[in-house]
């Protein structure tokens, strides 16, 4: 076992640490009825016993309860944040102070100890990964390959960490299943349109103290968490323009009735921008000089990649902290540009952010405890590489949140069944 400490002995006031983050737990559980609906099956069934289960995900409340979940299974888990800045520490001590859980994740942890955090969760030797960025599959495979042998399989939560585990799928690297959690219905047409869109927001309103009305909104991208972020932008009675490279999605994100342009054109035009791309570089030097002073700068794709901040910093005369979670880089013209969060994604690693809301976790974490428990009945089906998580996997949890929200649908009946199931009836 790796001698890096456990949260609980990196930081003092553990008792009021433990106590605030059971409270944060508590709340969450409250509002995520699949998890609780598994819980009762899981608790008596006890699906993970003797098995391990490595996490790497952004440690707060609502993670916390899937955590929790695993462990009540009958698992041993091992976790570690997937993000320097999204770990709320009183979660992380709350999880530690469990007796199957050991958590890592500190927040503001530096490269060095986020990159030990992984290693230790390593050492516990975990037979399942879940991720949120691929970060521990990456060290797996680059530091302890000597795991993969007794590695069942992965799960995967976000876009990014599925693009990088299909092109490392590609290079025939990757040496173990995982399922793309992020790619069902269930998780990215609720968590990145919807999660992604409000919790954005809402951050971004926190932490600025501004409001979106009246505003330009520029949004970076419009795929799943683009549609979200400019859908409750427009909601909240912003002008929203949306800049792609696909043309695909330019052409709905125009049918929608929001302007398209380039960025370096909006640069110029808008108040706050909000990058979702999951690419580098979308807000660079040239776009820089087109922004008007006071422009507020936030990301919400998975790496802090998309706000060129190197060189905006470079660019800048003067840089400080205008309010907590706000960097004003001021230029030698004298204009203010603000960015959120040190461009890290805003909805989770700015000052007081919460993440997505409980209610959506409840559906993206439900398929991650069910992709665990197909990996442990059903692991020896998955060659490595990366697969789709079965259809009846995201079925089972829609019809528990059907079920919890007390909504009754129709059933097909036999001859409707045989009907779509046919060929031969043309007009
Ligand atoms: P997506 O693939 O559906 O959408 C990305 C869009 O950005 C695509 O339409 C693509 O054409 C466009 N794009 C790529 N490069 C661009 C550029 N230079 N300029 C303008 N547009 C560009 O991906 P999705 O699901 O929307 O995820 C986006 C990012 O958000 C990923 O990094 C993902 O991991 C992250 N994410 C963040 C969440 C959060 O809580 N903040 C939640 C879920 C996902």
């Amino acid at each position: 076992m790796s001698e890096y400490p456990s949260i609980s002995n990196q930081v003092e006031d553990i008792d009021a640490l433990r106590e605030e983050g059971q409270q944060k737990m508590s709340w969450a559980r409250q509002h995520m009825p699949i998890i609780e609906h598994l819980r009762e099956d899981y608790r008596s069934n006890q699906p993970f016993e003797g098995y391990t289960i490595g996490m790497a995900m952004h440690v707060e409340a609502k993670t916390a309860v899937l955590v929790e979940l695993l462990a009540e299974g009958g698992a041993e888990v091992a976790i570690t944040g997937c993000n320097p800045l999204s770990t709320h520490d009183d979660v992380s001590v709350a999880l530690d102070s469990h007796p199957s859980i050991t958590s890592y994740a500190r927040h503001g942890a530096e490269d060095e100890d986020y990159y030990a955090a992984i290693d230790a969760v390593l050492s516990h030797s975990p037979e399942i990964t879940i991720d949120d960025g691929m970060d521990m599959v990456a060290a797996v495979h680059e530091d302890h390959p000597e795991l993969i042998d007794t590695i069942i399989g992965g799960a995967e939560e976000t876009t990014t960490g599925v693009h990088r585990l299909r092109a490392m799928d590609e290079d025939g690297e990757l040496n173990y299943p995982v399922f793309a959690v992020n790619d069902t219905p269930m998780k990215r047409l609720f968590d990145n349109i919807h999660g992604t869109g409000e919790s954005s927001l809402a951050n971004i309103a926190m932490t600025t103290n501004l409001s979106f009305a009246g505003k330009t909104v520029v949004v970076g991208g419009y795929g799943y968490c683009g549609k979200g972020v400019a859908k409750k932008a427009a909601g909240q009675n912003a002008h929203v323009i949306v800049t792609e490279v696909e043309p695909r999605r330019a052409l709905e994100a125009h049918m929608e009735g929001y302007e398209v342009m380039p960025m370096n054109e909006a640069a110029a035009k808008g108040d706050i921008f909000i990058t979702t791309t999951g690419n580098r570089d979308v807000i660079t030097e040239d776009d820089f000089e087109q922004l008007r002073d006071g422009a507020v700068l936030a990301n919400a794709g998975h790496f802090d990649v998309e706000i060129d901040l190197d060189t905006l910093s470079d660019m800048a005369a003067d840089q400080y902290t205008a309010r907590e979670g706000v960097e004003a880089y001021e230029m030698p013209d004298g204009r203010r540009i603000n960015v959120l969060a040190e461009g890290r994604l805003v909805n989770l690693a700015s000052p007081v952010s919460l993440g997505h809301p409980a209610e959506v976790m409840d559906q993206s974490f439900a398929i991650q405890a069910v992709c665990v428990r197909e990996l442990i009945e059903h692991g020896d089906k998955y060659e490595p590489g990366v697969h789709d998580v079965p259809d009846r996997l995201d079925q089972e949890i829609a019809e528990i949140k059907l079920d919890a929200e007390g909504v009754d649908i129709d059933t097909l009946t036999d001859t409707q069944q045989e009907y779509l199931d046919s060929w031969d009836h043309g007009t």
